[in-house]
């Protein structure tokens, strides 16, 4: 039986992949496709239903992205969301304006329970429900054989239909959680609309990405970056199954892990280990030591670790000759913070944007690359992965030399490495890591003074930092009790040598990111 799919199709906004991840929520399996796809490509993969992403242009620039019109004929449900439902109004012969009044976040909206697209939602009263915006235009009137379906105080058409035609259009975002009900509304578009059945679950992806990876790898080397962190374990454990020995993996002990990390990763993925692969650990502390010397800026910091990172494994490869491919466990926050595509740059990720233009592979294989966060987790467990890796919270790529502001030294190191231990080592002790999404000590540039003993001291002071996320795009300073906090500080100061003040960072994501450079 052929696998029920539904195509995201991409006019450029921010949420593409989180439209699909929503999908896929609902157990019908989703793939992002770009606009530029061409109509007898997307017929060919026979969706069961599209839906129209949002992007940031309007409609009536000549440049802004546009879509055969046919595609409305070939009887495939859609669904327009933001950007999307106006194409669909314009397309159709509706009428879109820039609207008097913008609308932006939270907005209360008045639907009419008799569209599908509400079916069982909870509403208040008035028939209102929070719906998150975010425009500038709106559709003014329907196209001929539609009905406004939705309306806020500012916007007359937040979501329209046309029944017969299966076309449906939302000028909100239902991806987003402020949406209240929008997961409700995406799965009453793919069950009720496009009439999926929900055939789809993660082990689906981690048997086809097995397959695929198997057909495209033949008998070829493979070469895989690995960290030991949840998403290059992931990556690495679908090559093994894969293809077993021809997998090697190259551990880089760059010097910027963390503390008894290197052994820890080496006991799980080398010869003692539980897997089918080859292992490799490339000691390469100096060398990174060495080109980081007097380098401040965080970007330049990123590019460089990342830029070693792959020169490493060139030679890696060589040694072992005639490597085909090289394997990395990006994920997709990755992806997007890095600015690929058309979202503006955050932060170049290793493993991305730090991606030197020649590079002496003949291909890159990421496997995950299309995935958050949870769900590569969710894979983790269809594949047997014991939970305490698959549950590890995340460390960058770039490792502590991105939690040491300022320039990198091997005393800096020591003095993270031992902060975050004794971090990590009370909030075990004391339970507090439920709901903790990451948590970590850095090192701040700044020395201050203090008094210790008799004496004055002009030492370092360390930051504590510790988040709720789930999806690591958004995120909360978590509210660590003071007794936890209070004996950490207590025990840096003492044991750590060069600190001699703690902070904690109580800023969210955004305005601040998760790490600190
Ligand atoms: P930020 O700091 O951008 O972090 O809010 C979001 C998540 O991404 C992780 N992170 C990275 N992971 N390579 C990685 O593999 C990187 O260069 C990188 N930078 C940040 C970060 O730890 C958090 O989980």
């Amino acid at each position: 039986m052929e696998k029920e799919l539904v195509i995201v199709l991409d006019f450029g906004g921010q949420y593409n992949q989180l439209i699909a991840r929503r999908v896929r929520e609902c157990d019908v399996y989703c793939e992002v496709k770009p606009y530029t796809i061409s109509l007898d490509e997307l017929k060919s993969l026979n969706p069961k239903g599209i839906i129209f992403t949002g992007g940031p242009n309007s409609v009536y620039d000549d440049a802004s992205p546009k879509y055969d019109g046919a595609i409305y004929e070939l009887g495939i449900p859609i669904l327009g969301i933001c950007y999307g439902s106006q194409l669909m109004a314009y397309g159709l012969g509706g009428l879109v304006k820039t609207a008097p009044v913008s609308e932006y976040g939270h907005t209360e909206t008045i639907v009419d329970k008799s569209s599908v697209l509400f079916k069982d939602i909870n509403v208040s009263e008035n028939d209102s429900t929070i719906c998150w915006m975010s425009h500038t235009d709106y559709i003014a009137e329907v196209p001929e054989g539609f009905r406004a379906v939705a309306h806020t105080a500012n916007c007359p058409v937040a979501a329209m239909e046309c029944r017969e035609r299966k076309l449906y259009a939302v000028q909100f975002h239902p991806e987003v959680m402020h949406t209240r009900e929008g997961i409700k509304m995406l799965r009453n578009f793919v069950y009720d609309v496009c009439g999926c059945s929900g055939d789809w679950k993660m082990d689906s992806f981690a048997n086809a990405t097995i397959k695929q990876l198997r057909e495209k790898i033949g008998s070829g080397k493979v070469l895989c970056a690995l960290s030991g962190g949840v998403d290059s374990s992931v990556a690495a454990v679908l090559l093994s199954k894969a293809v077993g020995k021809q997998l090697t993996c190259v551990f880089v002990d760059h010097g910027l892990l963390r503390k008894n990390e290197g052994d820890e990763v080496e006991q799980v993925f080398g010869p003692n280990g539980n897997y089918e692969l080859n292992f490799i650990r490339v000691n390469a502390q100096e060398r990174y030591y060495k080109k980081l010397a007097g380098v401040t800026e965080p970007e330049k910091k990123r590019k460089i670790i990342g830029e070693e990172f792959i020169r490493v494994f060139e030679e890696e490869a060589k040694k072992i000759g005639s490597v085909d491919f090289l394997v990395q466990g990006t994920i997709y926050p990755d992806v997007i913070e890095s600015g690929l595509g058309d979202s503006a740059v955050i932060k170049s990720h290793h493993n991305v944007g730090g991606l030197p233009s020649v590079v002496d592979f003949k291909e890159i294989i990421e496997p995950l690359r299309m995935l958050f966060k949870d769900e590569v987790r969710k894979v983790g467990r269809e594949l047997g992965i014991p939970d305490y890796l698959v549950d590890r919270q995340p460390f960058p790529g770039p490792g502590l030399g991105i939690r040491i502001i300022g320039e990198v030294t091997p005393e800096k190191v020591r003095i993270v490495q031992e902060a975050d231990y004794i971090y990590r080592e009370e909030i075990a002790k004391a339970g507090a890591d439920k709901g903790l999404g990451q948590y970590y000590a850095a090192l701040t540039n700044m020395r201050s003074v203090g008094v210790m003993g008799d004496f004055r001291t002009y030492d370092y002071a360390v930051a504590l930092r510790a988040v709720c996320t789930s999806d690591f795009m958004t995120a909360e300073a978590a509210e660590l009790p003071w007794e936890v906090l209070s004996k950490v500080t207590n025990r840096i100061v003492n044991e750590v040598k060069g600190v001699n003040r703690v902070l904690y960072d109580c800023t969210g994501k955004p305005p601040a990111t998760i790490e600190f450079e």
